[in-house]
């Protein structure tokens, strides 16, 4: 059994400790907005927050991960209103969207040491690969997320997600209980 915290729930996976820490959040605790790009450390897609660190999580075991407070793109915020959120929705920095979350945990990362980040410190801080190129776009978003993050700009609200993430959650079988995670309430 390995514990931590996950987007502020204590979580018991009951797997392996040398499990990937990504194969626990997508496929136990169904925290699917984390995505499985290359598997090998490259793309970035499965970026977490780790005590605030963002981390590979392809690259995390359960055991590394044990006693650590983990946040996904699910916790980043309960209604989209982180400001990389608002900034990568306003600069359209978003295509396919499957390197977003990555991306998103990334930035986040960054604006929370450095929210005036030059161009060159955000592609150092955001190496992961986007097969679409949103790269101009994205310094852009991040430049403008740490503007509202000093609260030298405000940007509207994102719309409405098409669907409740708690819905969405019961949708699949992986939350109901079942083998593999636990979290108490
Ligand atoms: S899936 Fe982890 S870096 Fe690509
Ligand atoms: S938006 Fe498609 S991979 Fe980045």
């Amino acid at each position: 059994m390995t514990s931590m915290t996950v987007n502020e729930r204590p979580v018991h996976f009951d797997m392996d400790p040398q499990t990937p820490l990504l194969w626990a959040l997508r496929d136990a605790a169904n925290l699917t907005g984390t995505k499985y790009g290359c598997g090998v450390g490259d793309c970035g897609a499965c970026m977490v927050l780790v005590d605030g660190e963002a981390l590979r999580s392809c690259l995390v075991t359960l055991g590394e991960a044990e006693g650590r407070f983990i946040t996904t793109i699910e916790g980043l915020s309960a209604d989209r209103s982180h400001p990389v959120q608002q900034a990568l929705v306003a600069e359209q920095a978003i295509q396919c969207g499957f390197c977003t979350p990555g991306i998103a945990m990334a930035a986040a990362a960054l604006i929370g040491r450095n929210p005036e980040p030059t161009e060159a410190e955000i592609m150092a801080a955001i190496p992961n690969l986007c097969r679409c190129g949103v790269y101009p776009r994205l310094v852009r978003a991040v430049q403008r997320a740490g503007r509202v993050a000093r609260r030298r700009e405000r940007i509207s609200a994102a719309p409405a997600p098409g669907i409740d993430p708690a819905d969405a959650a019961r949708a699949v079988p992986a939350l109901g209980g079942g083998s593999g995670t636990s979290a108490d309430d």
